[in-house]
């Protein structure tokens, strides 16, 4: 039988093409945040704790100065986790409402805690920045953010995950309504979520090795960084690497085979494969020269882009094909276009990146105040 609820009939007011375009491109931008997040919380907490174990040392002060580096930007790096997680949020409930809405209501009672977890989160985000740049022990603050952001992102690959189970949601509802029953096993929930996690330090490392080209940073200090940067991006890629092997495992022979035999998702899979091996080699090279100019920072924030990008995209593959298997085809809409609509939306669309690059530019442009704390 088939559990998908039936489709609205209000027509999609754009093509399913354009949907998914933004999509994939705006939830590339929002993992590119919660990576940076996710890696950058547990990368501050060792650097505070190591930090305040060396006392007054040279290296405790270079730790703690790191620390402060990642710990002041937290706090930003978590609005763009939050802004730029609503317009994907958004495409995805037009083009997959009908699986989404229903895995967020059966698990109703945890999707909606994430408001809380939230707002948790990032109250101990700032209390981790606060104690650093005071200088007091900051590392219990870090953890819990820690566990709260992992919780956040085990929530969200759980109904990610139970979007795509439609056989398993008349059972959950049978055994309560109320959306506090967890879904059953599925092998691909673990392998997904560590993926993420891992990915985050990959994407920590990265940050740092950007980090370490800024002048309001100490010399010494930015050194520090490009080299443990470096380390850490070049083992969290390894892992990475491996975990995407068990993501791609843990889907049937069908989805595998669907995922090889379509040149969009099968190239996708290959500029991630190719993005991680230039993660390697930048990794390997920072942590080995140490060095403190602004050229490697852009070329990981370049490369960053494209390997989240390619991720997105094989992701939505994955999707669009387990979907497809169980009777849902994302491309079966009516669509009647309202260009009018359409034209004004891209026209604010890229006068909001424009202005977002001005802001930029503001901020690269700013004198520079040295951020040393200790
Ligand atoms: C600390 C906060 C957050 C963390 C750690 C986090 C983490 C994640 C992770 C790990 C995934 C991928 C799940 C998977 O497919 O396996 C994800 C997907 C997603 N997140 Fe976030 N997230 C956070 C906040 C938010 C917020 C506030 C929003 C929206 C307002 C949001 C919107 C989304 C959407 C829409 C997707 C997936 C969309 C799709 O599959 O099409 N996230 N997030």
């Amino acid at each position: 039988m088939n559990s998908f609820p039936v489709v609205d009939p209000i027509p999609l007011p754009a093509p399913v093409w354009l949907f998914k375009a933004l999509h994939i491109v705006t939830l590339a931008l929002h993992f590119c945040a919660v990576e940076m997040l996710l890696g950058g919380l547990v990368a501050g907490l060792w650097l505070s704790f190591m930090g305040r174990r060396a006392g007054k040392s040279q290296l405790g002060g270079i730790q703690l100065n790191a620390a402060a580096a990642l710990s002041k930007r937290l706090p930003v790096v978590m609005t763009y986790v939050i802004n730029l997680g609503v317009p994907p949020l958004l495409f995805a409930q037009v083009l997959y409402g009908r699986a989404l809405y229903t895995s967020s209501v059966l698990i109703g009672f945890y999707w909606i805690g994430v408001i809380f977890l939230l707002m948790a989160c990032y109250w101990h985000i700032y209390r981790f920045n606060a104690k650093v740049e005071n200088n007091l022990r900051a590392w219990p603050m870090a953890l819990a953010a820690v566990i709260l952001a992992y919780a956040i992102a085990m929530i969200y690959t759980t109904n990610m995950t139970l979007m795509l189970r439609p056989e398993v949601w008349r059972d959950m509802y049978t055994a309560s309504g109320v959306g506090s029953h967890l879904p059953p096993h599925d092998p691909t929930v673990m392998p997904r979520w560590l993926f993420m996690l891992v990915g985050g330090l990959t994407a920590a490392g990265l940050w740092m090795i950007w980090l370490a080209g800024r002048k309001t940073i100490e010399q010494p200090v930015r050194v520090y960084l490009a080299t443990i940067g470096g380390r850490l991006a070049l083992g969290a890629v390894v892992i990475q690497i491996l975990l995407a092997g068990l993501v791609y495992r843990a889907q049937s022979a069908a989805i595998q085979a669907g995922l090889g035999g379509n040149p969009v998702y099968a190239a996708a899979g290959y500029a991630w494969l190719g993005g991680a091996a230039a993660v390697l080699l930048l990794a390997a090279w920072s942590a080995f020269k140490r060095p403190t100019g602004a050229g490697p920072g852009w070329a990981a924030l370049a490369i960053g882009l494209v390997t989240m990008l390619a991720m997105a995209l094989y992701r939505d593959g994955i999707r669009d094909l387990t979907l497809a298997s169980k009777g849902f085809d994302v491309w079966d809409r009516v669509v009647v276009t309202n260009w009018t609509i359409v034209g004004l939306f891209l026209f604010l669309f890229v006068a909001g990146l424009v202005c977002m690059g001005w802001l930029v530019s503001v901020l690269l442009r700013a004198k520079p105040v040295s951020e040393k704390v200790a």
